[in-house]
């Protein structure tokens, strides 16, 4: 299989190196063997070529005049991190293999080398960027169709329950945007995003007459509701989700304090991105309409989560949503 990689277009390799024979002697090499090349004697010589064109794989020295290898390999990965680099190292006894492979090198090797033994180099390495671009495009495809899936899920739940139509949605984009207020990673913020999407799915369980009944709900009509946070998981926890989805939308409704439910889970005992969804779906939802009540204006539900921050809600979380309105009069101008 490495043996194909000359067989389609010719990839581009970027040779660095201020000795001016072996650049021409590997060159040379190179375009016999199918690739088409690029060189550069030093560091800046090469920022030029790739402001040019598309580099598929740098080989550079490690001992250079200016910048050395490994301090070009750092600068080009900030704007190029895809391009993988072999560092060609000579007699340099203060550089060890350990300190190439963890400034980011792909691979090394040391001078003088077989031709033969740095062309099968490049090509594991091309290669090994092909399956992992791949990967990359299947991961992308994955989880958007896992995105319009939940989406899917989400609006068969609003149709027993009008009322909160689009509340998941809304819900969903105000607590990706307070878990970027707060610099939570974007991993981590798009879990919480598609858990918020189906944080209610456990509804699905709940009669509808309960769901859309107009005026206060009796005492065994709330505790039928609170079913619904474990009725959630239930229906998500035999999905294998590479991520915490089903633990979040458990514990979408425990409160610091643990007055919450359904297991009273009290601080850091649920999970960061679950006291984030509880600030979101409790601003979101105050600020909405329900059967039972009008919607409060939005100023009332945010003075509502700030008397209860460190009581019931996390106070990073709930300071993240105050800077996020600040100055805004609607959640549809921080969703937008
Ligand atoms: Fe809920």
């Amino acid at each position: 299989m490495l043996s194909t990689m000359n067989s389609s277009l010719p990839k581009t390799i970027l040779l660095v190196d201020d000795d001016d024979h072996l650049r021409i002697m590997l060159q040379d090499y190179l375009r016999r063997e199918g690739f088409s090349s690029r060189e550069a004697s030093n560091a800046s010589g090469t920022m030029k070529i790739l402001q040019q064109e598309k580099i598929d794989l740098a080989i550079t020295d490690i001992k250079m005049p200016g910048k050395d290898g490994l301090e070009l390999m750092q600068e080009v990965h900030k704007d190029y991190p895809q391009i993988p680099f072999i560092i060609m190292t000579g007699c340099a006894p203060e550089y060890s293999f350990e300190q190439i492979v963890d400034a980011g090198a792909a691979d090394f090797i040391t001078k003088p080398f077989p031709l033969r033994i740095l062309q099968t180099k490049i090509n594991r390495i091309l290669y090994e960027k092909k399956i992992h671009q791949h990967l990359q495009k299947a991961l992308i495809r994955f989880e958007n169709l896992f995105e319009d899936f939940l989406g899917a899920i989400a609006s068969t739940l609003e149709k027993r329950d009008p009322y909160t139509a689009g509340h998941q949605r809304r819900v969903g984009k105000l607590a990706e945007a307070i878990a970027q207020e707060m610099g939570v990673d974007e991993e981590k913020t798009n879990v919480l995003r598609l858990a918020a999407f189906v944080h209610d799915i456990g509804k699905i369980s709940v009669p509808a007459e309960i769901l859309v009944k107009p005026g206060k709900l009796t005492e065994i009509e709330m505790s039928i509701i609170k079913t619904h946070a474990q009725a959630g998981y239930d229906i998500l926890k035999n999905i294998e989700f590479p991520w915490p989805i089903a633990e979040i939308v458990l514990q979408h409704h425990e409160r610091l304090d643990g007055s919450g439910y359904p297991r009273g889970l009290v601080g850091e005992e649920c999970l960061m991105e679950a006291r984030i969804l509880g600030v979101a779906d409790a601003v979101e939802a105050m600020s909405s309409h329900r059967p039972y009540r009008p919607a409060l204006p939005l100023s009332m539900a945010l003075e509502e989560v700030s008397q209860k921050k460190d009581i019931l809600y996390d106070a990073n979380v709930v300071n993240a949503c105050l800077r996020l309105f600040n100055n805004r009069l609607s959640i549809e101008n921080v969703l937008s």
